[in-house]
């Protein structure tokens, strides 16, 4: 019986230390000094012991218990240092690594002009309205009082979606100013921009799809005066202080009278420059009263309230603020490209 305890204490004492982690452990406990454990099966023989040498075996059988507890509880302890310090190991950070660069890109440079200009718009009590793509001609053209024969209708120049002409991918943002006057009542000022589409080959200065920025002022006593001291006002904000601007009469159906603006050229002040092609002006936008057919067709009376309105292409005038060569640059999204702005 004593041998067998002993042999017991020698092959449970080695299996403890050889065990790596606490589900070996706790197997062992269970084989060793569990209910149905190799310790407790021993025990279960004493009844055929001596008188004598029973308190001596069952001494030693407690002591050998106590023993493998400890051994254990020990072994135990050490696994969870050494899981512990492996775990820090794994989990270090290194702070002197080089860190990974994050890529963030910049805002478009086109749109950066927009932004801008619905800064200093914004400033002045103007709205920003943005709304569809796909219009009806009776906006695009009619209700802007554009002449049944008026060649931007013309399917060479226009798209079309139904053999009728009468659904359209926008050709200029000016619909916008109808769409505003027939829900809002004066006083109205707001700026549209957007996409606008016209069948136009790619080229320097061309694209079938161009952004607009259209704007327009209804109030009572509005006048011309108004539309002047406006956009010089934005011209300079946006050119600087001592921007000098000139007005052209010019002709559009939906206002009388029209007129274009120009600012004097940035590069040559006016002198004559490859910029502004030897011109010494560079023209920025259209412009004109809200012509009385088209405030009446709004349900707006043109004896009562009067306004002005505006249009430009702002690729143009993005080209023109980053002094830009060519407007496929805007399109073609080359990095090399963005990333200089
Ligand atoms: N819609 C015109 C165009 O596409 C631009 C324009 C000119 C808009 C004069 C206006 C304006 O509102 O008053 O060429």
């Amino acid at each position: 019986m004593k041998e067998l305890l002993e042999a017991l204490r020698e092959a449970s004492r080695q299996a403890i230390d050889e065990a790596v982690d606490m589900d070996s452990l706790e197997a062992l406990r269970i084989r060793y000094l569990g209910k149905k454990g190799e310790l407790t099966a021993l025990l279960k023989q004493m009844g055929r012991l001596s008188a004598e040498e029973r308190p001596v075996i069952g001494q030693l059988a407690n002591q050998i218990r106590t023993e493998l507890e400890n051994e254990l509880d020990s072994r135990k302890a050490a696994l969870a240092a050494r899981m512990q310090e492996l775990k820090l190991q794994s989990e270090t950070l290194d702070v002197t690594m080089p860190g990974k660069e994050v890529k963030i890109g910049v805002r478009h440079p086109m749109y950066q002009v927009l932004d801008k200009l619905k800064e200093i718009f914004i400033g002045m009590g103007f709205a920003v309205v943005e709304d569809r793509e796909v219009e009806l001609a009776e906006y695009n053209f009619d209700k802007l009082n554009e002449a049944p024969n008026h060649p931007a209708r013309e399917w060479t120049d226009t798209f079309y979606f139904t053999e009728d002409s009468s659904i359209l991918l926008r050709t200029q943002t000016s619909p916008m100013q109808i769409h505003v006057m027939e829900k809002q009542k004066p006083s109205i000022r707001i700026i549209a921009p957007g996409r606008v589409y016209r069948k136009d080959e790619v080229d320097a200065t061309h694209s079938p799809m161009f952004h607009q920025v259209e704007g327009m002022a209804i109030d009572k006593g509005v006048t011309m005066a108004d539309l002047k001291g406006t956009l010089n006002e934005v011209a300079r904000q946006l050119y600087g202080p001592d921007t000098v601007t000139r007005f052209r009469p010019h002709h559009f159906p939906f206002t009388e009278p029209s007129c274009e603006m120009d600012i004097q050229c940035y590069r040559c002040r006016g002198k004559g420059c490859p910029t502004c092609k030897g011109e010494g002006w560079i023209e920025l936008l259209g412009a004109g009263m809200v012509h009385p057919k088209v405030l009446s067709g709004c349900g707006i009376d043109p004896e009562v309230y009067s306004g002005w309105a505006f249009g430009f292409g702002l690729e143009r005038l993005a080209l023109a603020y980053f002094k830009i060569s060519d407007l496929r640059l805007i399109f073609e999204n080359d990095v090399r490209f963005l990333e200089q702005f």
